[in-house]
């Protein structure tokens, strides 16, 4: 089987590989990949920038969907042919998190899916959303369950994914990437006003066409967290953080008080100060974001089929053209999700 690999850091020295197809050993399944989605962190990774000790040759890409080519002993959940996707951590099956739940995750400490064949262990792949495309099934597992345990995840003991924002409540979301655009739909399902920035008028338009109620130009209006407070009536109840170090600050100066900033990116930086006393002052949680459980995976499912909502993919890649696809979302022109099919 073919497989993308890293060989060494950097998009340029991306290689396709000859790999022997995996044999499911017991409680593992081998999914045939038909798509695989990128996300920020699988350029990171190709580049070096996420983790300096990556074990080589490994293939990269967190997200991906296909069926069920093979299933190992005592597998009873699924069966061939069945349509799944992969989870980001194939050990955070449920509850809250804790270090060894967050070993494993695909395409990082393992082998991710930009290749034809994938194994997986089966209490870690969940049935794709009824009638979708692998192209659109193949962006929920980091993006969208990112979004969603930034929007639902909050109060502990409420499940999977209790509530953590309320119909009426105003999410900021930063950006038009994919973890942003699947917040500004999950915020909209969820009866929230989302108040949206972006560097790009363009984009701006195409939100508002998606949901968005307030649009903000953080190019043009770098001190964007002042239409933001007066847009939200006083500040919005939660910030979809994914700028990091180089927006934090004005996240702060945004949210009401009492609010919440979901910390999930680093966009715009992973270092720099954070003003303690309006955190402190102003009662604001910070909730560091990682992506999410297999649990809160099938309940992302079982909302996005409720809400009958699509992801909002930008383009699809082939298979033979995944280092045009990274260097495509390396430029950040996308609008969503971008895609590789693989055949
Ligand atoms: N913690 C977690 O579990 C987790 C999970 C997923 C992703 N992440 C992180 O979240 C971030 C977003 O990931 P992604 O996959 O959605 O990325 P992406 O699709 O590549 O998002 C890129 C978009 O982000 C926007 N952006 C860039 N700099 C910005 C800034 N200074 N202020 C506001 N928006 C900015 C731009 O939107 P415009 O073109 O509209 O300006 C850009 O097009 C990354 O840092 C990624 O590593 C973390």
């Amino acid at each position: 089987m073919k497989a993308w690999t890293i060989p060494q850091f950097g998009i340029e020295h991306l290689a396709l590989a000859d790999r022997p197809e995996p044999t499911p050993g017991p409680g593992q399944v081998v999914v045939r990949v038909r798509a695989a989605s990128l996300n920020f962190r699988d350029l990171m990774m190709v580049q070096g920038h996420y983790d300096p000790r990556l074990v080589m040759g490994r293939v990269p890409c967190s997200d991906g969907a296909g069926e069920v080519a093979a299933i190992g002993s005592g597998v009873t959940t699924l069966k061939v042919g069945d349509r799944v996707i992969g989870s980001f951590f194939q050990n955070w099956l449920d509850g809250p998190i804790n270090s060894s739940k967050t070993r494993g995750a695909l395409g990082g400490d393992v082998d991710g899916m930009l290749q034809q064949f994938a194994l997986l262990s089966e209490a870690a792949v969940v049935k794709a959303p009824a009638g979708w495309s692998f192209a659109q099934a193949a962006t929920l597992p980091c993006a969208a369950l990112t979004a969603f345990n930034a929007l639902h995840g909050g109060l502990p003991g409420a499940g999977p994914a209790g509530a953590a924002i309320a119909p009426g409540d105003t999410i900021l979301v930063q950006g038009t990437g994919g973890v942003s655009i699947f917040a500004l739909q999950l915020a909209k399902a969820a009866g929230a006003r989302v108040i949206l920035t972006s560097s790009s008028d363009d984009k701006l338009a195409k939100a508002k066409a998606f949901g968005a109620d307030g649009l903000i130009n953080y190019k043009s209006t770098p001190d964007w967290h002042k239409p933001a407070r007066d847009l939200s009536g006083g500040g919005p109840d939660l910030v979809v953080e994914v700028g990091g170090a180089g927006t934090l600050g004005k996240s702060i100066s945004a949210v009401r008080t009492g609010g919440t900033i979901a910390l999930i990116g680093v966009l715009a930086g992973i270092k720099g100060e954070v003003d303690t006393v309006s955190l402190l002052m102003r009662s604001i949680t910070v909730r560091g974001i990682n992506v999410g459980s297999v649990a809160m995976l099938r309940q992302l499912v079982r909302a996005m089929e409720a809400s009958n909502s699509r992801p909002i993919i930008d383009r699809e890649f082939p298979f033979s053209a995944a280092s045009e696809a990274m260097n495509y979302m390396k430029s950040g022109a996308h609008f969503g999700k971008v895609v590789i099919t693989v055949d």
